[in-house]
């Protein structure tokens, strides 16, 4: 197999737990006999700050030839000017939306090891294990906006195709974990979440009668999200929404650290990353948690290339890692980003490709 993956490291934090995904990928490449090429480009402030553009053309070309984009993250307070031209999240937005993105998929699954780095009580945190999809090329991100000094707005829309193709996603996500679909909107409110309600019964009922589904608001969402998680198995959402309830979610699984994602289109091309952000806080001090960003190289080798054995055995060996207080500090630890990640590649190396059954 030949895979060609393109590292976009971008700002903050992001160079620091993208070297470790890289070196993730090296060691893995070298063991299984895999030919991955990766090539490094420029997003966000970075980009900017070398080309005045978030998301200069090379980056895009290279993403198209990809099998595979990893990102770290973008932005930072250096390029956070409200009335500045360009920001670093624009290359994002444009990134995801020019390679046709529409599903993020966010699992949020807790280690029982960190029930006590959450704020929430360890009954609460019971049995915690949810998939949310995250429509992310539509909706008020992406729609209309007039942005003046005494008026401002941003449009929200979503059309039938839009809500389809995404539902249908999260629909064979749900059937595969034998689990349940809740859709969350606004709809008492929202024209945009009527669609979104009518479409999904829709479509869930056409392809997937053998799946439970229900809807629910996002208030009520947001506060069951707290007091009750693991009622949610399954949650297809909006795109602002969905930013929001993840955010929200990661805070049952102790650190932002740990949360993965994969942006998905219609076929096997995906873009990977952390759903931190740059913590411009802590960048450049080593101290990052990288086992969000290893956690999604998990997510590329399942989703992209196809090698599920691979990603179990990288979501074994971060769990590993965490059980034996081989960690951050956000977590309890006294590892380095740097030795948080050899400590994964060490475990692998342990638990070498010969042990398990290969695909
Ligand atoms: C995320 C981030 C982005 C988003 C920002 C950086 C534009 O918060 O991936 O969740 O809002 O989608
Ligand atoms: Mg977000």
């Amino acid at each position: 197999m030949t895979a060609r993956i393109v590292l976009l490291p971008g700002d903050g934090i992001g160079p620091e737990v993208t070297k470790e995904a890289e070196l993730l990928i090296a060691d893995l490449a070298a063991e299984y006999g895999l030919a991955i090429e990766m090539q490094t480009e420029l997003i966000g402030g970075a980009a900017i700050d070398s080309t005045g553009e978030p998301l200069p053309a090379q980056t895009l070309q290279a993403c198209r030839g990809a099998d595979a984009v990893v990102l770290g993250a973008v932005g930072g307070p250096k390029w956070s000017d409200p009335d500045a031209k360009v920001r670093p999240e624009q290359g994002l937005l444009e990134l995801r939306k020019a390679l046709g993105l529409f599903a993020n998929l966010r699992p949020v699954r807790l280690h029982p090891k960190l029930v006590d780095a959450s704020p929430l009580k360890p009954e609460v945190l019971d049995g915690v294990d949810m998939m949310v999809v995250r429509e992310l090329t539509g909706g008020s991100y992406f729609g209309d906006k007039v942005e003046g000094d005494d008026f401002a707005s941003d449009s929200c829309s979503y059309s039938r195709e839009e809500i389809e193709r995404v539902v249908i996603r999260a629909g064979e996500i749900a059937r595969q974990r034998g689990g349940k679909l809740t859709q969350i909107d606004k709809a008492n409110v929202m024209a945009t979440s009527r669609l979104w309600r009518k479409v999904t019964g829709e479509v869930m009922q056409e392809k997937f009668p053998d799946v439970e589904c229900e809807n629910m608001l996002v208030d009520a969402a947001s506060m069951f999200i707290v007091s009750n998680p693991s009622r949610f198995d399954v949650i297809v959402t909006e795109n602002m929404f969905g930013d929001i309830l993840t955010d929200e979610a990661s805070t049952l699984v102790g650190s932002m650290g740990m949360l993965p994602s994969a942006s998905l289109g219609a076929g096997k091309f995906g873009l990977y990353e952390p759903i931190h952000g740059s913590a411009p806080d802590i960048a450049g001090q080593g101290i990052a948690n990288p086992f969000g960003m290893l956690a999604s190289i998990a997510m590329m080798f399942d989703y992209s290339l196809g090698m599920q054995d691979v990603a179990q055995r990288i979501e074994s060996a971060i769990r590993d890692c965490v059980s034996n207080g081989e960690c951050t500090h956000d977590l309890g630890g006294s590892l380095g980003t740097a030795e948080a990640g050899s400590a994964v590649r060490r475990r692998l190396r342990e638990t070498g490709s010969s042990e398990v059954a290969q695909g």
